[in-house]
């Protein structure tokens, strides 16, 4: 990987200069005109001021920068955006602002709307554990519906960073470990934000971030460091950000995290190189709160200064809260230490999309009350919400059929259900980190979800038994009573809205304070149990997954939570999400993921341990793996034909199965193509995930799955980082989990 030098700094000008017509591509002719005047009459402060990113006084994640009077700089031309301001009032308000500014240049509002605006759906990694595209891109469609109405014009979202660590909190704002996997759902979020384009009156502008390997900080530690080789950052890391140019994302944003001992916000290979270079982006980079000064901490800048050329050299096109850029910017370019060009490349970019989003037309146009209030309120998102939420969650275990729980057939013994946990009754805690605060949002408890279900002669007994996170034991005898007096308890335990997400990073990521202690006292009555687990995160939760017969992982699963939970629960919805991360048994196993690489001292089973890669004192094997996930009903897969055994890299393979459902229920399977490449000029992992089905089968039904294989599924960069298929033999695997192959072939790449 390069370093900043000045080699590096004139291919980056070279590169804007031709890129000026690229730029333009998204603009009609007249715009291009508007847009070149426009330049022209700005003062060098002004420009600059394009750059800038202010706050709004709530929401605020990073320390607030005091000093200067906000609403008189956007009256002065000097700020360019705004994030955390939400409302089609209060965006007027500061729209207004910016109307009396001498050029009347339109202020752009940013918001992190990552899993829904007013209607909230599951956090992402839940929604990533649906497999359902279709499902996702309405999701962020919705989202971008209502935050548009709410004149929110840009969301700093998908997050797309690959994430094989539990311990860092951030898990539950991305798309789990696959990179494969990761990538299709990037571009769905991309294309469910930005609906029909920039400029239809219903689209956000997305943000892919945090651009790059932010998602491998060292330990799972939030912020940190991250060394990788360039092989590893372009196969795995870099991919879903890749997938979200090629869907149309109008922003990127960059990471906290250094790369290789350059921190991304001044990384002239990840910006001006890759991103700008090689995949032509042609939105604009904004920086991560305060990231441009942090390079001072970080050691990499010995001042303000120093912080502002290096992230314009790097092609750090807007300054989120670090206010490097107003300070600075000036005096390096009066000084000759930044061009003119660059400064005039990065207020393009930016002015670009904000005529792309029409606001030189109409400043205002997503500032509209009596939209914005019809838009909030709408039961058919609230429908779309359920519909995913209960696509979200995962069915770990169900012994002896404990679920569903049958409270319609005339035989159902169930008079009196048990509901305990500190989370039973939790409204705001389904939310999850990272949603929008409204005072009024109403969201399903698990509680309400099954009261609105449960016929008249069927009693529900509450008890919390113990706070989230706390040490009292005190409520164990009130939630033991009513388990005792129960046909079937309901336990609702896991993690508090702010336990995993930004700065929630933990080194033990088992169920907090004493709640393991209860799941003991409620198995302690001999009663069943189902236990329904929400978290942000993988957790270890061993002595649960042992001994309770039922388990639903349910991550955050936002304004429709209880309503989802409680359809699986009593059957009407047959649970179909499967893993999209490895579950450890321990986080000694951190980081552990399922496509790793064989090594040449391979441990098979969990007990194969001599000399072997493998601990002495824990299994290999994850508690639950990539991919995993059960159904009321049962899949049988069969029939397994390949249209040929080889195959040149002009041509493909066809591959057909059949899957049956076996059961009594209708239901969904995730059926996974996963290949690997038997000897490679560089090692190859153990089985990687290149395709998918999810086919929804009537009970005794049978489809045929169909699936292409072409060079490019496998393909991987070489030691010349090349992007090549390699002849040779390749392993097929079609499996119901990463380790629950049901079929397998070979064939050859000649
Ligand atoms: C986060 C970003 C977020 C930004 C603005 C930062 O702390 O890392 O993901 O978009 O704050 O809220």
């Amino acid at each position: 990987m390069k370093v900043l030098n000045l080699k590096r700094i004139l291919f980056g000008l070279l590169l804007i200069i031709s890129c000026h017509g690229v730029l333009y591509a998204q603009l009609s002719k007249s715009d291009q005109v508007r847009l070149d005047e426009l330049l022209g009459k700005m003062t060098l402060e002004e420009k600059i001021g394009q750059l800038n990113q202010y706050t709004g006084d709530y929401e605020a994640t990073g320390p607030l920068r005091q000093g200067g009077d906000k609403v008189d700089d956007i009256k002065n031309g000097r700020v360019g955006s705004m994030l955390n301001i939400k409302g089609a009032e209060n965006t007027r308000i500061l729209q207004e602002f910016a109307m009396q500014s001498r050029l009347k240049i339109p202020l752009l509002f940013g918001l992190d709307v990552v899993h829904g605006y007013y209607t909230t759906f599951p956090i992402p990694l839940g929604e990533a554990a649906s497999w359902d595209l279709e499902a996702i891109e309405r999701s962020a469609r919705i989202a971008a519906t209502e935050a548009s109405a709410s004149g929110v014009h840009w969301t700093f979202a998908p997050m797309v960073d690959i994430a094989r660590d539990p311990r860092w909190g951030r898990v539950m704002e991305g798309a789990g470990e696959d990179t494969w996997l990761g990538a299709q759902i990037a571009g769905a979020r991309v294309r469910g934000f930005q609906g029909k384009g920039l400029g239809s009156m219903d689209a956000v502008m997305a943000c892919a971030k945090h651009f790059a390997a932010y998602g491998a900080a060292v330990g799972g530690r939030d912020y940190n460091s991250v060394d990788m080789s360039e092989r590893m950052l372009r196969e795995t890391y870099l991919p879903p950000f890749k997938a979200c140019v090629d869907a149309g994302a109008a922003t990127f944003m960059n990471s906290f995290n250094d790369l290789n001992g350059i921190p991304a916000t001044g990384n002239v290979f990840l910006q001006r190189e890759v991103l700008k270079g090689e995949w032509n982006f042609q939105g604009f980079i904004v920086s991560d709160w305060g990231s441009m000064g942090e390079m001072i901490a970080h050691g990499y800048c010995k001042d303000e200064k120093e912080a502002a050329m290096k992230s314009i050299l790097a092609g750090s096109d807007m300054d989120m809260e670090s206010r490097v850029y107003t300070r600075e910017l000036e005096k390096l370019v009066k000084e000759g230490k930044v061009p003119m060009s660059l400064i005039d490349e990065a207020v393009r970019r930016v002015l670009t999309k904000k005529f792309e989003m029409g606001l030189f037309d109409d400043p205002f146009r997503f500032c509209n009350p009596e939209r914005e209030k019809a838009a909030l309120h709408n039961t058919a998102n609230r429908a779309a919400a359920r519909d995913i939420a209960r696509k979200s969650i995962v069915m770990l275990k169900n012994e002896n059929q404990t679920l569903p729980i049958d409270l319609k057939s005339k035989d159902s013994k169930i008079r009196t259900i048990a509901l305990i946990g500190p989370l039973a009754q939790s409204e705001n805690d389904m939310l999850g980190f990272w949603s929008i605060s409204w005072p009024d949002g109403d969201i399903v408890s698990l509680e309400e979800g099954i009261r609105s279900r449960i016929p008249g002669d069927v009693k529900l007994l509450v008890a919390k038994g113990c706070e989230i996170n706390d040490k009292s034991e005190a409520g164990f005898d009130e939630a033991i009573a009513i388990a005792k007096q129960a046909d079937i308890v309901i336990l609702s335990i896991g993690e508090a809205l702010d336990m995993s997400g930004e700065a929630k990073s933990k080194g033990h990521i088992r169920l907090p304070g004493v709640q393991e202690e209860l799941a003991q006292a409620i198995h302690g009555t001999g009663k069943p149990v189902v236990v329904i687990m929400n978290a942000g995160r993988p957790l270890v939760f061993n002595w649960v997954a042992d001994n309770m017969p039922a388990i639903l992982y349910t991550w955050w699963l936002g304004s429709e939570a209880g309503n989802a939970m409680a359809d699986v629960v009593f059957g009407d919805y047959n649970p179909s999400g499967k893993l999209p991360m490895t579950f450890p048994r321990d986080e000694g196993q951190i980081p552990l993921y399922y496509n790793y690489f064989n090594t040449g001292r391979p441990s098979f089973g969990d007990h194969d341990l001599l000399y072997k890669s493998a601990y002495i004192d824990m299994p290999n094997s994850p508690k639950f793996p990539f991919g995993y996930g059960l159904s009321y009903t049962t899949f049988v897969y069969s029939n397994l034909v390949l249209s040929s055994k080889t195959m040149t890299a002009k041509d493909k393979i066809h591959v057909t199965l059949n899957v049956q459902n076996t059961g009594k229920t209708a239901g969904e399977e995730v059926v996974q193509l996963y290949l690997r490449d038997r000897f490679g000029s560089v090692v190859r992992p153990v089985k990687e995930l290149k395709d998918f089905r999810k086919p929804m089968l009537l009970p005794g039904e049978t489809k045929r799955i169909e699936f292409d294989i072409d060079a490019e599924k496998l393909s991987f960069y070489n030691n010349d980082l090349q992007w090549v298929a390699e002849p040779g033999e390749f392993d097929l695997m079609i499996g119901s989990s990463s380790s629950d192959i049901r079929l397998q072939e070979s064939f050859e790449l000649k």
